[in-house]
């Protein structure tokens, strides 16, 4: 699998900011699967910047924590602050993952699938917060945080205490039925998982190592 290198951060975000451009723009009816996360915040705003029009998009995103939404670090205000608030898109047509979870699993099947997703890549290997360890078949539920992910998340909360332990996330299943993936990486500290997840064995234990069994996935790092 090619894994893309970009100059740096900027040609990373632009380049996915293009690719979700290029989608809106050929399909408006367009179904996305959108990540959170620090990698995406430069990608929102050149999306933003290209004011394009979102009034026929539907996005789905990927995972939320099981905590308060009206917290700042939730990924519902994650959402609204770096994407929603500043578009044109229907609060109606931006879904979060909610029970029961085959209603919103068949939310995404009854809107006929989602058309592209982006993806970052967790230091442990997680896409959205599959874990190590998570069914390739697995569908969206409940999970447990792995202490990996709560020590490098803790840097958007007051505290590592303060860091929910549980999250909802979209299954390997469900993210793998996406028609296209793009998957993102910024920093060296992510180079060796993604390394091992693109290049090495496919392993549950590297969830992100599924990817290499999708006919339309593409890979952009930069250092
Ligand atoms: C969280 C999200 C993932 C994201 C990951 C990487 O754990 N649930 O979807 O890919 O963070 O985050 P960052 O981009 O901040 O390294």
């Amino acid at each position: 699998m090619k894994i893309n290198v970009l100059k740096n951060y900027k040609e990373l975000s632009s380049t996915v900011a293009d690719i979700v451009e290029e989608q809106i723009t050929k399909h408006p009816l367009t179904k996305l699967g959108l990540p959170t996360g620090s990698t995406p915040f430069g990608m929102y705003d050149e999306l933003v910047n290209k004011k394009l029009d979102w009034k026929s998009v539907i996005t789905f995103n990927l995972d939320v924590y099981l905590m308060n939404i009206t917290r700042p670090q939730s990924y519902q205000s994650y959402m609204r602050k770096n994407l929603f608030d500043r578009t044109n898109i229907y609060p109606d047509n931006s879904h979060f993952p909610f029970r029961p979870f085959s209603a919103f699993e068949d939310k995404i099947k009854g809107s006929k699938g989602i058309d592209l997703c982006i993806l970052g890549i967790g230091s442990n290997g997680h896409i959205a917060f599959n874990e190590p360890g998570s069914s390739f078949k697995s569908r969206t539920r409940v999970v447990n945080l792995d202490e990996q992910t709560i020590i490098d998340n803790a840097r958007f909360f007051d505290s590592l205490d303060d860091v929910p332990t549980q999250a909802i996330t979209m299954g390997l299943g469900t993210i793998m039925e996406s028609k296209k993936i793009v998957l993102i990486a910024n920093g060296v500290k992510k180079k060796s998982i993604l390394n091992q997840a693109m290049l090495g064995i496919i392993t549950e234990d590297v969830p992100a190592s599924i990817l290499q069994n999708h006919k339309n996935v593409k890979i952009y790092y930069c250092d």
